[in-house]
């Protein structure tokens, strides 16, 4: 490990890892995700993110929006299903928006938090309020880890330890820069070295995005994600990849598992539609038809 060994991610161990489906199974045996995000201006991240779970096949999905947007997600969304969270002034979440949801807690498998969540400082509140009262698997994007960066203890503090595996944090370079306190071209030039130092000082899941995506636990390896094109370079893409992390997990997926699978089936996707249409104009939305079909190619 010191040695910097890395993996590239493969179809056998993506194939390994996904579950097979028996006959007799129902939706109850693959998992309950549930999405937090979508404020105002982003309810569609929140809206791709829940979508990519179901088309990554979890079980039921609810997506909790801000009850002042949760129209607007409610008209989005046809199968997954979703909740508003009360509480809050504006239109997005405040702390004392946890109580509201509790419901929905109580039933989820797997939280996906961050796409479109805001990052005002009662959002912050509400993240920390929920981080440090939950025990459940979760999956933080976006502006969940813009808010970690402010609230570095809860990355930190060893009373959270034991929860942290179970968290995989999906940055971008920036995200992961500002999680890191340095620049996008430090981390640029050391993806590796960031990702493991990160997931080891937080005992988190770490996935690195951009092309070809590093994957790594606190105890390693590094993995390297071969997948994936620029047809990806586009708004809403990322939202997919937490989604479809977050679907894996709730279907009993590792954290690590989840993390690998959903980057290569995610970057595979983005290639077999690169195929056929090619990568520019590939929108966020092109790969969740997608998914489904490269996953029934690779069990
Ligand atoms: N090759 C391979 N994969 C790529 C490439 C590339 N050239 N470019 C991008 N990708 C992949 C990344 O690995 C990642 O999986 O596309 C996805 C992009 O994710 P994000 O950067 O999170 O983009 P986005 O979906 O637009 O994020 C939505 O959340 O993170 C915030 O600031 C972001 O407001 C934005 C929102
Ligand atoms: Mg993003």
């Amino acid at each position: 490990e010191e040695g910097g060994d890395y993996y590239l991610v493969d179809q056998e161990m993506v194939s390994g890892a996904l579950p097979l489906r028996l006959p007799t199974q129902h939706k109850g045996d693959f998992g309950h995700v549930v999405v937090i995000g979508g404020t105002r201006g982003y309810t569609g991240a929140a809206a791709l993110a829940s979508n990519a779970a179901l088309r990554g096949g979890a079980g039921l999905v609810t997506a909790v929006i801000p009850e002042q947007l949760y129209p607007v997600a409610a008209v989005k969304l046809t199968e997954a299903m979703t909740y508003p969270a009360s509480g809050s002034k504006g239109g997005g979440f405040s702390s004392t928006c946890r109580a509201s949801i509790q419901q929905v807690l109580e039933k989820a498998t797997v939280l996906a938090v961050g796409p479109g969540f805001g990052q005002e400082e009662e959002t912050a509140g509400f993240l920390e309020d929920l981080l440090l009262n939950t025990s459940i698997p979760l999956v933080l994007d976006a502006d969940a880890l813009n808010i970690l960066t402010r609230r570095k203890h809860l990355l930190t503090d060893a009373s959270l330890a034991e929860q942290r595996r179970q968290w995989v944090l999906t940055p971008h370079p920036g995200e992961m820069a500002r999680l890191c306190g340095v620049s996008i071209s430090e981390i640029q030039a050391d993806r590796l070295g960031y990702a493991a130092q990160a997931s080891r000082e937080w005992g988190v899941v770490v996935v690195l995005k951009g092309a070809r995506t590093i994957i790594t636990g606190p105890e390693g390896p590094l993995f390297i994600n071969p997948t994936g094109n620029p047809g990806l370079a586009s708004g809403g893409t990322g939202d997919v990849l937490a989604g479809l992390i977050a679907s894996f997990r709730a279907q009993g997926l590792a954290a690590e598992e989840a993390a690998y699978s959903g980057a290569f089936i995610h970057g595979l996707a983005a290639d077999q539609i690169a195929l056929k249409k090619g990568t520019i104009g590939m929108i966020a939305g092109d790969l969740l038809k997608e998914i489904p079909v490269v996953i029934e190619n690779l069990i």
